[in-house]
């Protein structure tokens, strides 16, 4: 338990709204370390869902019976609470999508297709994960452009100075991630944006593991498109969001092409529908969008910058911990990190320590974490990542610790 700004988060009290938190794994308390590849759901959403269809099940937009109303009220409400969740200036800047990987590929899709051309340069950074690579790498390949990457130190920091560097005349968009899923690094996101912006460049932010750790406020940050996942902010999977200017979305081409997303069709030519619609195509992920909804509220009541402070404490409390054990190395000491712990151990292949800690319980990811260029950037194949969500306690981390302790026991 920790007191910042006058307000405490009780972490253990939180857990109790996680019914999967509750269950024993292998005879053994489940210890739920894997929150960067996906949340745990609190029973708030699992009600949500069970209401939206025991009760409210319709399509959207589209009939004038009661059910549907109710449905895209709910959507539309979903849609609004997103906005003031990331501070947007308008509900038309927010297109509901699959998750972050279809937020980034619908960007490189209509704004990379419609505005990149031969010889032009797409900046991204040496920590991103393969969906803020493969898209532009896509494009890149289509296009003739030419994909520019910031490297990052030996601890993980991206090098703002090689950064400003790559800016050049060519480059057409930076798209970077806002805190790196395997190193936990917090960019520093406000300059990345200032040193683009100076040159005319549009930025857009991988958000995904972001949203869930801190507040976030495009406006403050200027992004022009920020991308994040449901599933990584305690909702439902399937469903995420793409920030967009509403002045790029507006002169950006359609996404894909369908239902809901045009004003009128006929055969000779059809006329697309205003933003957000416009990138919509087909039946929505309605019950995730309302699920959605129930997270963000159910995350907004905790208060994210207690969530932050908390978290904070946690990661520096296990930081220590790990630290303190022989043969381990934390791969990913930046100056400013989020809640992620990835190391390595002499001699023990990550899976290893994977499958001896899922023996107690202990639920973390061993593995490249979808970042193969970043892994070989540091020289490694694998990670073992234990990563850290608000309803994560002391206790955990020690549980952690102590099982470490008994794989490197194994292998001894
Ligand atoms: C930094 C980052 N970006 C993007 C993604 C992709 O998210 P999703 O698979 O939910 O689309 C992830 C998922 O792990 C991630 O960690």
């Amino acid at each position: 338990m920790i007191t910042s700004s006058n307000t405490i988060l009780d972490a253990a009290r939180l857990r109790q709204d996680f019914p999967v938190l509750q269950q024993r794994v292998h005879d053994k308390p489940l210890v739920y370390l894997d929150n960067a590849a996906t949340t745990q759901k609190p029973q708030a959403v699992i009600d949500r869902l069970m209401r939206y269809y025991s009760e409210e099940n319709a399509n959207i937009h589209r009939g004038v019976h009661a059910l549907s109303v109710a449905a895209t009220d709910a959507y539309d409400a979903a849609r609004e609470r997103v906005q003031h969740f990331i501070n947007a200036a308008d509900t038309r800047e927010i297109v509901f999508v699959r998750g972050a990987t279809e937020a980034i590929n619908l960007v490189a899709a209509t704004y990379g297709r419609s505005t990149i051309g031969a010889g032009d340069e797409v900046v991204i950074s040496e920590m991103e994960h393969h969906s803020n690579i493969v898209p532009w790498q896509m494009l890149c390949e289509e296009k003739g452009a030419r994909l520019r990457v910031v490297p990052i130190t030996d601890s993980g920091d991206l090098q703002l100075d090689a950064y400003a560097r790559l800016l050049g005349p060519r480059t057409r968009l930076v798209a970077v991630t806002h805190v790196s899923n395997a190193l936990g690094t917090i960019n520093p996101i406000e300059a990345i944006i200032r040193l683009a912006h100076d040159r005319g460049v549009p930025v857009l932010v991988d958000g995904a593991q972001a949203v869930a750790h801190m507040a976030v406020d495009v406006q403050a940050l200027g992004c022009d498109f920020y991308a994040f996942s449901g599933h990584k902010v305690f909702g439902p999977t399937g469903v995420g969001v793409l920030y967009g200017r509403a002045s790029l979305l507006e002169a950006m081409p359609p996404y894909q092409g369908g239902g809901d997303m045009i004003r009128s069709v006929t055969f000779e030519r059809t006329l697309y529908a205003d933003i957000p619609q416009k990138f919509e195509a087909g039946t929505p992920n309605i019950a995730g969008v309302v699920g959605l909804d129930a997270a963000i509220a159910y995350l907004s009541d905790v208060g994210l910058d207690r969530v932050a402070a908390y978290e904070h404490e946690l990661l520096a409390y296990g930081t220590e911990a790990l630290s303190r054990i022989d043969g381990l190395r934390l791969t990913g000491t930046a100056q400013r990190k989020a809640g992620i712990l990835s190391f390595v151990i002499d001699d023990i292949h990550p899976h290893d320590i994977g499958t001896i800690l899922d023996r107690d319980g202990v639920a973390i990811r061993a593995g490249h974490h979808c970042c193969q260029p970043l892994m070989a950037r540091l020289g490694v194949p694998a990670t073992a990542r234990a990563s850290l969500a608000c309803y994560n306690t002391r206790e955990d981390i020690d549980a952690l610790v102590s099982s470490i302790r008994d794989a490197k026991a194994v292998f001894a």
